[in-house]
């Protein structure tokens, strides 16, 4: 006969096609050590609400210690009987401390805030472990920036040539975001940082204990205002996996122009050997696996986050077992990121940029077009003429098969007389780069000042 956590009121035990539905330690288990953590300091609250005597405190600190023991070394596992993890440590407790000391544990306490407690636990530890993780991914770009200060590429928009800009600019405009997304956990973590325990199943505990005394041993900022909101609420849940799905995003995009980059078309990049992956029939191939491993499971970490809002959506109030499905998502984000983001890092930090390459092709397809432009109305002529001259300038350039810089002055004085010989100033690509020298341009100064402030954002998150 099957025992559960609730068998009083039932004459038999659940049918086996149930068990293995309702079952979830094959998933929550991981949260092992964190039912532990809470039940020690849910045993003291009960001691100090004179409903465990002093011995009994002891005796019961000393089996989870003994238990949690058991759980790490492998010793304790989860039985074809435990429905949850909640249930396979009481089970533990009972056959340590035996069933009479066992069975007083779980006065005044619920699997609904249990659960809702452990996850917050769960995912307060593990946004640092990721937070960490992608810092070490941004200073990957800070340093390949900062090893190229002089380095120009083509800037692009359409993914059409559109104006030269410094590799640096180009690789910290891919850290910010991703420093965001680690500000994003940063900040998420005020709202983790409330427990919900002692919200009992849903109308909090009748037996006088404290709930705040159990968030500040468990190292919670502070416990809920609301007992049907601590146990029927997975914002916070939904949060996490938005962040998770963002830094995939951001990842991808990122993956994307290494994808590009890598081709022999482009030839900005050559990846490393410890980086990426051959095929088992051309010899030839060298292939940017982690790039593109990475593009691929943004779309799962986007499935995590959607698939737990889905099981969110018009949940009515309280707990429900919909609830059970709250910690797949977000365990398996938390998965695919620590998995991916040592390996997205290793990646970037070795990537062989070919600035000769991008250094010639940066200025090329008259990504210099808009200085012209921006130099007839330093001449004083308004920017809508200045555009149409340029523009002609451009056709006239096209239609021979050459660049800008390869105009006559007397093609460009035919064009128009606002246009002399000076123009040619402003030619080339570091002419074009170094104009751009105001705060967040491209400009080489400006640039040196946004990595000493990419570096501070770094180090105080
Ligand atoms: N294992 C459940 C969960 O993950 C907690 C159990 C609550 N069960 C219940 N019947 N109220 O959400």
């Amino acid at each position: 006969e099957r025992v559960a956590l609730w068998g009083g009121r039932f004459a038999t035990g659940p049918a086996d096609a149930l068990a293995q539905l309702s079952k979830s330690t094959d998933f929550d288990w991981r949260l092992a050590r964190y039912d532990l953590a809470a039940s020690r300091a849910h045993a003291r609250v009960l001691s100090r609400a004179g409903l465990l005597g002093e011995g009994d405190l002891t005796g019961m600190i000393e089996a989870l210690d003994e238990l949690e023991r058991r759980v790490v070394a492998g010793e304790f596992l989860p039985a074809q009987d435990d429905e949850d993890v909640h249930s396979a440590m009481e089970r533990g407790l009972m056959e340590i401390a035996g069933p009479e000391l066992g069975g007083r544990l779980r006065a005044g306490r619920s699997r609904n805030d249990q659960i809702a407690t452990f996850g917050r636990m769960y995912l307060r530890d593990h946004s640092r472990v990721v937070a960490g993780l992608l810092l070490d991914t941004v200073e990957a770009l800070i340093a390949q920036a900062a090893s190229h200060p002089e380095a120009s590429m083509p800037g692009r928009t359409h993914l059409q040539h559109a104006q030269p800009v410094l590799l640096a600019h180009h690789l910290l405009a891919h850290a910010w975001p991703l420093l965001r997304d680690v500000a994003r956990l940063v900040d998420l973590d005020q709202r983790l940082a409330v427990s919900p325990y002692g919200s009992g199943a849903l109308a909090g505990s009748s037996l006088g204990l404290d709930p705040q005394a159990v968030a500040e041993e468990l190292g919670f900022v502070d416990s809920v205002e609301n007992s049907i909101d601590g146990t029927a609420s997975r914002d916070v849940f939904a949060e996490y996996a938005f962040v998770a799905a963002m830094i995939g995003v951001d990842l991808s995009r990122l993956s994307e122009e290494i994808i590009l980059w890598a081709t022999k078309e482009f030839s900005f990049v050559t990846l490393d050997d410890a980086f990426s992956t051959g095929s088992s029939i051309m010899p030839q191939k060298k292939n940017p696996d982690v790039a593109e491993l990475t593009r691929g499971k943004s779309g799962r970490l986007i499935g995590d986050l959607t698939g737990l809002l889905a099981t969110l959506k018009a949940m009515p109030l309280a707990y429900n077992r919909d609830l059970q499905e709250d910690k797949e998502p977000v365990f398996d984000a938390t998965d695919t990121l620590e998995l991916l983001l040592p390996a997205f890092t290793g990646m970037v930090s070795t990537l062989v940029f070919d600035v000769e390459r991008m250094e010639h092709l940066a200025p090329r397809g008259f990504a210099l077009a808009t200085d012209v432009a921006e130099w007839l109305v330093r001449e004083g002529v308004p920017f809508r003429v200045a555009h149409e001259l340029s523009g002609e300038a451009v056709r006239l350039a096209e239609g021979r098969g050459v660049e800008l810089w390869d105009l006559t002055d007397d093609d460009y004085a035919g064009i128009s007389e606002h246009f002399t010989p000076a123009v040619r100033d402003v030619l080339t690509t570091h002419g074009s780069i170094d104009s751009r020298s105001a705060k967040g341009g491209t400009a080489r100064s400006a640039v040196a000042r946004q990595l000493e402030n990419a570096r501070t954002e770094a180090a105080r998150l």
